[in-house]
């Protein structure tokens, strides 16, 4: 069972711009595929990889993460005895073996900024990053219990990557780097965002990291770059200037449900699976 790395961030503080008006007043992680919100699926896939304590950084309007990792009293009694209260098994179990704990990011300034704020809850010690936002699924172990497989060789920072079209790398960090074993690169360097005519590969960084805490003082010395915002990329790129980055092309698959066709491919998919199909 894994040891070293025990805390997981999420980074739930983005606006969802691409979602509105249906993130007005509601997060974009509460956003349900089926009838379980984003953020749930990367909890229990943190959970999977034996990860307990789940550290959540918010902003204003996100209020209704903390009630959803939360047991409602009204509704417990309610239902009660009833045929119904199978329908909260599942939340209830997530909640009895996780701890929760939630910062703000004040001021939207990227990624980046957004997980230097979660060092408070983090500490001194390696950790991973879910963005909730990609949902990804696998028959066998999840991404995240993948790369701490990938970690406890390793030792260092690891990102999840995946190739995508070549006129899709402008919404991506992408990587290049050496491949060291099967699907597993040493990263030599790291672009956000590249045109295609730019980019060093077609391998895409997703939403999964396990960082090591060195990346705090590197993300507190890290200025504001692509779109004005502070990249985590930036900060990986010092890390893999030392070798310190792996990138590790996981099994599985991942729906970017911070779009609107992603969103709609993760429902069909979780449908049909959940239909036995
Ligand atoms: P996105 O780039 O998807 O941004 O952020 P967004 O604001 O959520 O969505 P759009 O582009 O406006 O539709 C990637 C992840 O980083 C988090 C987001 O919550 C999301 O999980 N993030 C981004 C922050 O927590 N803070 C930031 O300042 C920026």
């Amino acid at each position: 069972m894994n040891k070293n790395v025990k805390k997981c961030l999420f980074p739930a503080a983005g606006y969802g711009t691409r979602f509105l008006p249906a993130t007005k007043a509601t997060p974009k992680e509460m956003l349900p595929v089926l009838t379980k919100p984003l953020i749930q699926y990367g909890v229990e896939e943190a959970l999977e990889a034996g990860l307990e304590t789940m550290a959540i950084v918010t902003g204003r309007g996100k209020r209704a993460i903390e009630d959803h990792f939360d047991i409602s009293y009204e509704l417990e009694n309610q239902i009660k005895g009833t045929s119904k209260e199978h329908y909260l098994t599942q939340i209830r179990g997530v909640i009895t073996k996780c701890t929760f704990s939630y910062t703000r990011q004040i001021e939207m300034k990227g990624l980046g900024h957004a997980i230097l704020c979660g060092e408070t809850l983090i500490g001194d010690e390696p950790f991973a990053v879910v963005l909730a936002d990609d949902l990804c699924d696998n028959k066998k172990d999840g991404v995240l219990a993948q790369m701490i497989e990938v970690y406890e060789k390793y030792k260092c920072s690891i990102v999840a990557i995946e190739e995508v079209p070549l006129e899709d790398t402008n919404k991506y960090g992408v990587i290049a780097g050496e491949e060291i074993e099967n699907g597993v690169y040493r990263v030599s360097d790291m672009v956000e965002k590249p045109d295609p005519k730019d980019a060093p590969t077609n391998m895409a960084i997703i939403g999964r990291y396990i960082l090591t805490p060195d990346i705090f003082d590197i993300l507190r010395d890290t200025k504001a770059g692509k779109g004005g915002e502070i990249q985590i990329t930036d900060a990986l790129l010092e890390q893999a200037k030392n070798g310190k980055v792996i990138a590790y092309k996981f099994n599985g698959k991942r729906f970017d449900c911070g779009s609107v066709d992603g969103f709609v491919d993760a429902t069909n998919y979780f449908y049909k699976k959940e239909k036995g199909e």
